[in-house]
């Protein structure tokens, strides 16, 4: 009979190790995040020390409902209409509400804060037993793959953190972060909801956030994602000693198909399983097949092009 193996908790245990003032990850509908009391700065300092990830790089407060993502943040007409789109893959930078008992290394001092209430249920649950938003970044290693199942969380901190396993992700690339001020919306990430998806159910256009301005989102590093074989991007089929990540009718035998099909939602869900996947084989260079840039392809054209950002 096989054990629960160490790494892995329950609802309740999650609960009571985050209450306590522990770091625990769980699983969201994008990927992973390792969560801790947004309200305790003992408790988010772990994160960072976990992940080993820049203190300068803000954290987003994951919340259980509306009432509790008000209580942190304010709230204009424009961001009232964006989250109607909750709970999904949609992370909203807002002012923080003054008065809101969050730990600066949540903001990273910012007068800002990321929030999101994620659309998968389990985590929700944990939310609201903990009674407190859980600051979680993506629970991988600062610069790696972002996790999309509880194994690969395991893999990646050597059972060293505990899980609340929510299944496989169902997006697979992370929420989609959108400014929300002075009467402009700024995407800062492309991520699992579409900028269509989000114009066409709430008519609110879009900005891109402009690449020359100073980072404003500062986990958008231009080196992010890093597997440790090299990512040679758009290529039309492998060459020798190369392994390569296929998608539509661009295959090899000896790779991954990221979807044979062409289905950009199938080819996010297995984007970082895959890129693992492939890295653990050791070779050298993964060659990946060209992604279209429409829709959800945005999303994974920019961690595809920052995994291949060349990490000096
Ligand atoms: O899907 C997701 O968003 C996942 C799951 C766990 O929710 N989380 C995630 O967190 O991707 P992380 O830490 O890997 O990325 C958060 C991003 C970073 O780029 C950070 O700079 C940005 O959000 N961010 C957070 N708060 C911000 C703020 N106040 N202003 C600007 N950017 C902010
Ligand atoms: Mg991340």
């Amino acid at each position: 009979m096989s054990s629960t193996p160490f790494s892995l908790v329950s609802l309740d245990e999650a609960c009571k190790l985050l209450r306590r003032g522990e770091v625990c990850a769980f699983g969201t509908e994008t990927v992973y995040g390792l969560g801790a009391d947004a309200t305790n700065s003992e408790a988010v300092l772990k994160i960072y020390q976990a992940k080993n990830r820049p203190r300068f790089n803000p954290l987003i407060a994951h919340c259980a409902d509306l009432e509790m993502a008000k209580s942190i943040a304010t709230f204009d007409a424009v961001a009232e209409q964006l989250a109607t789109l909750w709970p999904g893959a949609l992370t909203l930078v807002l002012p923080l509400r003054q008065g809101a008992s969050i730990s600066d290394l949540v903001t990273a001092g910012l007068n800002t804060i990321g929030i999101r209430i994620p659309g998968h249920e389990l985590a929700r649950k944990l939310i609201a037993c903990v009674g407190k938003p859980l600051a979680a970044p993506s629970a991988n290693p600062s610069g790696k793959i972002s996790p999309t199942s509880a194994q690969m969380v395991r893999d990646a901190f050597n059972d060293d953190v505990p899980v609340l396993d929510g299944g496989i992700c169902q997006s697979g690339v992370e929420s989609t972060i959108l400014a929300v001020g002075q009467g402009q919306v700024t995407q800062l990430r492309a991520g699992a909801l579409t900028r269509d998806k989000i114009t066409r159910s709430t008519s609110i256009a879009i900005d891109l956030a402009d690449h020359a301005a100073p980072v404003t989102a500062p986990g958008m590093l231009k080196s992010h994602y890093a597997p440790n074989a090299k990512l040679r991007l758009n290529a039309m089929r492998p060459n020798q000693g190369e392994l390569y990540l296929g998608f539509g009718t661009h295959h090899d035998a000896a790779g991954l198909n990221l979807s044979p099909s062409g289905d950009l939602a199938e080819a996010a869900r297995n984007l970082f399983a895959y890129l693992s996947e492939l890295d653990a084989k050791g070779s050298a260079t993964i060659a990946v097949a060209p992604i279209p840039d429409l829709g959800l392809g945005e999303a994974i054209n920019d961690r595809l092009q920052r995994a291949a950002a060349s990490r000096q």
